[in-house]
């Protein structure tokens, strides 16, 4: 979490750092701050409890003028969200300011051997020690700041992306990386920084991704980054072309970032599906199935890692995977995995998921993985992201970058790319008939045309929201590919509007959850028309019985579900391993809605970030 921004060239460097801040924020938002080195020479920090805006207020008749500096919004992880917390932090000279993404694991231990040194520390953070140590082993060392940069590293065990200000040399930024994001813009005569590429496309599209255990030297007047290791060996990179525009990464008209997510699903959908679902043959092409296809094809086993939503698609993936190709699927929660001994070797397949691709868990249980021998195969949205560089092959969701924190269209990018990777293998297995394949692949390609339909419920779906509003508690059922719909209608309803909700299997609630059940709860079931379709009706009449304010999701034309509820969406009829690209969607505007109706602070929740790059 965090996002960290840096400029250095000819601009004025504040706007530059306060437009970045504001594109990072959905990294987090408990603090925000900035350093610049004036023209005269003088190193100017300004640092706000709060969001970006916050910053902005204090600093306003502030001396903000200088062309270098860097700037930072704050996640708290050690230390509470305040001013003496926010980033950047300065060394006990004052020379040395820094802003960091990450956690260092061994702060404590440095933090003593520094104390009992006499260095005194500002902060509760874990960063401030990392700018205290850089110091302290530059003026105990008498070395250069590079030099002290490469050693202090050396003694430094956690995660970080960070980049360091010397008021003594206003003309470079060192910055480095190890298993948190960094990226470095190159434009003519100036360079910028990043967490991602989101500060920087406004200005050039010449990106180079850092690596682990990279330090880079960006110097004002040099063409190029200078890069080396902490053997200070130089390093070559290669800079790319980021393909990333404004538009995607502003709110089109919306009120939130979600919304405009949540609408632009069938465009990402066929954005997914682009090159890869041809429909004049009915057949589905997934480049890293025919790169791989011996490790696919013959996988003892897929074990899927992931977190959040991304957890949720995984369980439409188990069982996408397991009936398309007749072999055996394991869903994990990254962040238990990387702690148990699994029992996995060559044999097993890890497919990681993530919107973010910079996930610590997941980014620890691929490595884990990798580490016994398995095949990894990355489903990620964000392009050159750490997990999908930490993988051997992958498939990219290509739904754009995603803002608002919580996840939609990645949701259903994820399910979309699992269904094409199931139909791929299940081909190449032969474990799907012709007739079947052919049919799965036509109807996915008409999903984004009944996801446009379905939209349209827009409306309707508000009214239902104001009915709730008042609710305390939530409960979501649905069954076989509907029960991660809601698991993940739930996640959406607590992660912006702060009610508690649960999903189940919807006949799990006999086996304890009905005692919740009165007439204050509001239950809202996936009933769509499919296998399962008499069975949620029973379990909805049990429900009514008990008095349950019942919001049902159902196909379109259903009666008999239609009679039982106080409130139905219909979404379009579809075949029932594609239900949740649509039955979804009603549950992610009810959550927004809902959210909206309470006045809660929709992309930005409380507590939260987009990319949970700590543990
Ligand atoms: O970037 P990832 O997909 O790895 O993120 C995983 C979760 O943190 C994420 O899905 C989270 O649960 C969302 N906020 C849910 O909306």
């Amino acid at each position: 979490m965090c996002g960290i921004v840096g400029y250095i060239g000819k601009r004025d460097a504040y706007p530059v750092l306060i437009k970045g801040l504001k594109r990072l924020e959905y990294r987090g938002y408990d603090s925000a701050g900035v350093a610049l080195i004036s023209n005269s020479g003088e190193l100017h920090v300004y640092k706000a409890k709060g969001k970006v805006s916050d910053l902005e207020q204090f600093v306003a008749d502030k001396d903000v003028s200088g062309n270098i500096g860097i700037a930072h919004t704050r996640w708290a992880t050690h230390g509470e969200p305040n001013s003496t917390n926010a980033h950047p932090h300065i060394s006990s000279s004052g020379n040395l300011s820094i802003i960091h993404n990450g956690i260092i694991e061994n702060y404590s231990t440095i933090k003593r051997q520094l104390q009992d040194k006499g260095v005194e520390f500002k902060s509760e953070t874990d960063t401030e020690v990392l700018v205290q140590l850089i110091e302290y082993v530059q003026s105990s060392q008498q070395v250069d700041l590079l030099t002290a940069v490469r050693l202090a590293l050396r003694e430094v065990i956690g995660a970080y992306a960070f980049a360091l200000l010397d008021k003594n040399n206003p003309d470079q930024i060192i910055a480095a990386r190890q298993s948190s994001p960094l990226v470095i813009g190159v434009g003519k005569d100036e360079f910028f920084l990043g967490s991602d590429a989101s500060p920087i496309i406004e200005y050039t599209d010449r990106v180079v991704y850092l690596d682990n255990q990279d330090i880079a030297v960006i110097t004002r007047g040099k063409e190029e980054v200078e890069f080396c290791n902490f053997n200070n060996e130089r390093l070559e990179h290669e800079v790319q072309t980021v393909e990333l525009n404004l538009g995607q990464i502003e709110k089109g008209g919306f009120p939130h970032f979600m919304l405009k997510e949540i609408f632009e699903q069938p465009r990402c959908l066929q954005d997914s599906m682009r090159g890869r679902v041809n429909i004049d043959v009915n057949h589905v092409v997934l480049s890293a199935v025919i790169d791989y296809r011996r490790q696919l094809i013959n996988a003892r086993r897929f074990i899927i890692v992931a977190c959040g939503t991304s957890w949720h698609a995984g369980l439409i993936g188990k069982q996408l995977i397991e009936c398309l190709c007749q072999i055996p699927v394991e869903v994990e929660y990254a962040s238990e995995f990387r702690y148990s001994n699994p029992v996995i070797d060559s044999r097993d397949v890890v497919i990681a998921i993530s919107q973010s691709g910079e996930t610590a868990d997941t980014l620890a249980a691929i490595e884990l993985a990798k580490s016994r021998g398995a095949f990894i195969y990355g489903m990620c949205n964000a392009v050159g992201s750490s997990i999908a560089r930490a993988t051997h092959t992958g498939s990219y969701l290509h739904v754009g970058p995603e803002i608002g924190v919580a996840s939609t269209k990645a949701f259903t990018g994820q399910v979309t790319v699992l269904t094409m990777l199931a139909l791929a293998i299940g081909k190449a297995r032969g474990t799907i008939n012709n007739a079947d394949y052919e049919k799965v692949v036509s109807e996915l390609s008409k999903i984004p045309e009944k996801q446009t339909k379905l939209l349209e419920c827009n409306d309707h779906v508000r009214d239902i929201a104001r009915i709730f509003t008042y609710a305390r508690n939530f409960i979501y059922l649905g069954r076989g590919y509907n029960y991660p719909v809601a698991l993940e209608g739930a996640l959406k309803l607590k992660e912006i509007s702060y009610i508690h909700a649960e999903g189940y299997p919807a006949a799990e609630m006999k086996h304890g959850p009905i005692a919740l059940i009165d007439d204050e709860m509001p239950v809202v079931v996936v009933a769509t028309q499919n296998v399962l379709y008499d069975k949620v009706m029973s379990n909805i009449q049990e429900l009514k019985a008990r008095h349950a304010r019942v919001i049902a999701i159902v196909t379109e034309g259903d009666t008999r579900v239609k009679d039982l509820a106080d409130e139905y969406v219909e979404v379009p009829q579809t075949i029932e391993c594609l239900e949740p690209l649509l039955s979804t969607i009603p549950l992610q505007l009810l959550a927004y809605h809902i959210a909206v109706c309470k006045r809660k602070d929709v992309d930005q929740p409380r507590n939260l970030a987009k990319s949970v790059t700590v543990e």
